[in-house]
């Protein structure tokens, strides 16, 4: 997608969405008062130095690249600056996870692990599982873990398809953050919702990246089993039969401009 059609979508957003005021379920006033547009708690500082620093980091990354969907070397530096999550995002993902307390929490698409870091250490009861299926990134990642002394936390080398193949554990919050176009993103999304816990949530990444992704995500809210589902922009929240009649909210994030770029 262009960044003009991207831009547009955003101004869109912006304009259409809403603030906490006007926003009359509970549940959803609360979760934007006190976590989305709350400032606390912050990112532990060391977790953002250490992922500073790989942005100078000329190390190469061999293998497939499933962003690309080719094989590729790329020094870990061009990882941290353009696929690892901007501050403002991963602190938010931070807050989500200190608020929701999730005993279980599963990321798919991990990358250098930034993301995966920041909800670790948001909770350190709950249990932190990456999947990644570039095995140079998985290994840096799960090194990110180590150094940050995130005990909680852990990456696995797998393609998506192969880890749902594998797996027999339920989460409390699953975090999607890869190849987002129409097809995968239905495909994970319709495996994953079958492997989300009674109250938890499917956190989805960049909703507007793509056609298609904005195409997935429209079919996601009007899923039978979807009850509440919160448009970020950035990221979309769903929850699934909560005792509450079907709900979409579409708030602006982050509360300021401002916060974007710096
Ligand atoms: C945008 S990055 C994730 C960024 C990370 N969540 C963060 O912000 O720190 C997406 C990652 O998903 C991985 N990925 C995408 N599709 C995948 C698939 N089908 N199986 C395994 N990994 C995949 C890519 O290798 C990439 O590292």
């Amino acid at each position: 997608m262009s960044l003009y059609q991207r831009s547009r979508d955003f101004i869109l957003h912006r304009f259409l969405s809403k603030t906490r005021h006007g926003v009359h379920s509970p549940f959803v006033y609360s979760l934007i008062d006190q976590c989305i547009y709350s400032t606390k708690p912050t990112t532990p500082a060391s977790i953002t130095a250490y992922f500073n620093q790989l942005k100078r980091d000329q190390r190469l990354i061999k293998g497939m690249d499933y962003g690309q969907r080719k094989e590729t070397s790329v020094p870990i530096a061009t990882y941290a600056k353009r696929s690892a999550m901007p501050q403002f995002q991963v602190a938010l993902m931070h807050r989500l996870v200190h608020y929701l307390k999730p005993a279980s929490i599963l990321e798919l698409g991990t990358n250098l692990g930034k993301s995966l870091a920041a909800m670790a250490s948001a909770n350190p009861n709950s249990r932190a599982e990456g999947v990644e299926g570039n095995a140079a990134l998985t290994d840096i990642a799960n090194n990110a873990l180590r150094e940050c002394q995130l005990r909680n936390a852990h990456v696995s080398c797998a393609a998506f398809d192969s880890f749902f193949a594998a797996n027999t554990s339920t989460f409390d919050f699953i975090f999607l953050d890869g190849d987002h176009h129409y097809e995968p993103t239905m495909r994970y999304f319709n495996r994953i919702k079958t492997m989300l816990n009674p109250g938890g949530v499917i956190v989805l990444h960049d909703l507007y990246y793509s056609a298609g992704m904005k195409r997935a995500w429209s079919e996601i809210k009007k899923d039978r089993s979807v009850t509440i589902t919160v448009d970020l922009f950035f990221f979309g929240l769903v929850w699934m039969g909560k005792n509450q009649a079907k709900e979409h909210f579409s708030i602006r994030f982050p509360a300021s401009l401002f916060r974007v770029f710096f």
